[in-house]
């Protein structure tokens, strides 16, 4: 279950104080999938990363599976993500240094998965990716880079699985794949996961479009206060 109450978020610009998120207040059942819509700008990553414990909130409170996150320290939330949390980056933040196959398998070294190798490469074929082992993220479309950030974050079957814009890069088929692959985990594994889908998830890609309309429930129906823009 993740619980937010009152959720807060300001933060100082030269022009002043902003306010990207004020007042927010929802749960998810363990095991369900959300989606975060709402136009570009109107905080959804910033709300991710708070949920994901990667960034603090000004004030409110999250908590995950009970324990409340915003109480933790860094070293304890950092504990938390390692082992609960997987997460797509809407800028995939691969490692330049490590090919496809090393950047999917270091999570799961890190966390002492036996047979990383093996399960690194299972999840790149899933993304289709499985001519592309050896190729440095410098060396991979946008579209690849992004499967396999999405293979990465899976590949560790996490509780809870965040994924900002997970299909934005990708043309409607490789979409769609990556969308089944989402809710295959759900069903399989009972990962909780929450997205944000494409900004322009109503004009773009229909199937996906549909998958996300048909298999989430939106936030902007109890969050209305998600879409808060800058002054
Ligand atoms: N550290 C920061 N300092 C100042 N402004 C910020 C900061 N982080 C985010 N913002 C602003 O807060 C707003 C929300 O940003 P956020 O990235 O959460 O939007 P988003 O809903 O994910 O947008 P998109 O759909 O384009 O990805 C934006 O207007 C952004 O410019
Ligand atoms: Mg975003």
């Amino acid at each position: 279950m993740i619980k937010v109450k009152h959720l807060l978020k300001t933060v100082s610009t030269a022009d002043g104080d902003l306010d990207i998120l004020r007042g927010i207040d929802f749960e998810i059942p363990v095991g369900s999938s959300a989606a975060i819509v709402g136009a570009s700008g109107s905080g959804k990553s910033t709300l991710l990363g708070l949920l994901a414990g990667m960034d603090i909130a000004t004030a409110g409170q999250i908590w995950i599976d009970g324990e409340l996150l915003t109480d933790l320290s860094e070293d304890q939330r950092a504990s938390l993500r390692a082992e609960k949390v997987g997460f797509v980056f809407q800028s995939f933040q691969l490692l330049p240094s490590l090919t496809a196959l090393e950047n999917v398998m270091l999570p799961l070294e890190l966390a002492g998965v036996a047979g990383a190798a093996e399960t690194a490469e299972r999840f790149l074929t899933e993304v289709g990716l499985e001519n592309r082992l050896a190729h440095y993220p410098t060396t991979l479309s946008g579209g690849e880079q992004q499967r396999v950030a999405i293979a990465r974050a899976f590949a560790r079957e996490p509780r809870i699985l965040f994924a900002d814009e997970p299909t934005g890069n990708l043309d409607t088929r490789t979409g769609e794949r990556v969308v089944e692959l989402l809710f295959k985990l759900n069903a399989t594994a009972r990962t909780t996961h929450i997205c944000c889908p494409m900004s322009s998830w109503r004009s773009n890609a229909i199937f996906v479009s549909e998958w996300w309309r048909a298999n989430c429930s939106p936030f902007y129906e109890t969050v209305p206060d998600l879409a808060i823009t800058g002054p």
